[in-house]
């Protein structure tokens, strides 16, 4: 089978087998996994998604840091190819999504039929493989953690990236009042078009006077849930806009700073602080994953959040999301997905002929995950950050 190994850990913008530097090697020989117990399930890999964990991986930098050689990639959907004695879950043919530490870059995984989801009828499977890691996360974060309610206020930083996008849409789900922060007027206008309540345009105004501003209008006193994947200094100007009780869910540090909260008023305003690393619950609480994805998953199929693709790659592209101008912090990562989005939007095609979402309806748009596909692979950069995903069949 076609599979992405990491034979040294390095730069992962390198070609595969292009040099002796590339850490990345195209195996078409790699052999296919077997059915390793009698639960076991082999899935048909149709679309993986690349997340910033992934390309951290590949360089060494990921706090998991396995032997090598080993074959990256996360979350992903599939067909059922093979199924072992005992399982009772599934039936060759059917359609399932997941996540795992390492393999998903390939066209073959196995799995435990325990770790594996079924995609609902008229789910589209493509955007099921995007579901796992940036959705989960953050719904993770605002369902089970912030258990976010109808009418509060969610304050969602780097909402046009991966986990931001997700945030957003969950955010409506669930009824919240959505502000959402980015940078450019093209991704303002876009978080506009899935519905958000307001959108802070960093690159052209203040975050903490847009924000009271809104709030000021709609007669709301302040934010209830903080989703921050940024941190620094947008940590810190948000705070000045949190009410007495809020929580704030730390999710990472795209801008390269880690925030610093202080405890004196934390203390005096009732803050609650959530750290949330979303692959423990794995580990700690695999159920709370579980019904996570299944709800998402309903979600999906009823279109109350939708996935849309930007960027579609072949594993031999992966290297290449590196060579366009996205900021460090969306290399790899920023999933990008596929296309529809919220029904309420409509977003303009993407004036770069070669962008994925230029080659979609006006009528629909795209959210931000991105694909590796090992049938096709459409790439450009794009102002708005899409997830890039990759297919295998
Ligand atoms: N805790 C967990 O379990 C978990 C799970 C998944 C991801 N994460 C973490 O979450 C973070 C974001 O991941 P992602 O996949 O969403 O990445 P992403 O797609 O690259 O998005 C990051 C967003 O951050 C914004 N940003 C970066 N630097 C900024 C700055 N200085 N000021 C304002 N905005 C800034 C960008 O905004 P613009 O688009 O407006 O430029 C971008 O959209 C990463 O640190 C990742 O490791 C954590």
């Amino acid at each position: 089978m076609e599979a992405l190994l990491v034979r040294k850990l390095g730069d992962p913008t390198l070609p595969p087998n292009a040099s002796e530097n590339s850490s990345l090697d195209l195996s078409t020989s790699h052999p296919i996994p077997n059915l390793e117990s009698p639960t076991s399930v082999r899935v048909r890999i149709k679309a993986t998604s690349l997340n910033f964990a992934n390309y951290l991986q590949v360089l060494g930098k990921y706090q998991e840091k396995p032997p090598l050689p080993f074959i990256p990639g996360s979350d992903f959907s599939g067909v059922v190819e093979a199924v072992g004695l005992n399982v009772t879950k599934f039936k060759i043919g059917d359609h399932v999504c997941s996540f795992v530490a390492l393999g998903s870059f390939a066209q073959f995984i196995v799995a435990d039929e325990s770790d594996l989801f079924q995609v609902p009828d008229g789910c589209d499977l493509v955007a099921a493989g995007a579901l796992p890691v940036a959705y989960g996360t953050s719904h993770v974060a605002l369902v089970h953690r912030a258990q976010l309610r109808p009418k509060q206020v969610l304050l969602v930083l780097g909402a046009a990236g991966g986990v931001g996008l997700s945030a957003v849409q969950i955010g409506k789900a669930c009824g919240a009042t959505v502000i959402a922060v980015a940078r450019g007027n093209e991704k303002v206008q876009f978080l506009k078009s899935l519905g958000v309540d307001h959108a802070v345009d960093l690159s052209s105004a203040n975050v903490i006077e847009s924000v009271k501003g809104f709030l000021k209008s709609r007669k709301l006193k302040g934010v209830d849930v903080l989703y921050d994947p940024v941190g620094g200094k947008l940590t810190k100007d948000s705070l000045k806009l949190l009410n007495w009780g809020a929580q704030i869910l730390v999710i990472g540090f795209a801008s390269g700073e880690v925030p610093v909260i202080p405890a004196n008023i934390a203390l005096v305003k009732n803050w609650t602080i959530h750290g949330l690393y979303w692959g423990s619950y794995k580990i700690h609480q695999p159920n709370v994953l579980g019904d996570s994805l299944k709800e998402l998953l309903s979600w999906l199929s009823k279109g109350l959040i939708t996935v849309n693709i930007s960027h579609t790659f072949s594993l031999a592209e992966l290297h290449r999301r590196e060579d366009q101008n996205f900021t460090t912090a969306m290399v790899m990562a920023g999933l990008q997905i596929p296309e529809g989005v919220s029904q309420r939007s409509k977003l303009d095609r993407c004036d770069d002929p070669g962008c994925f979402a230029s080659n979609i309806s006006s009528a629909n748009s795209f959210s931000f995950l991105s694909f590796l596909s090992l049938e096709s692979c459409v790439f450009s950069p794009c102002l708005l950050h899409c997830t890039p995903i990759i297919k295998t069949t």
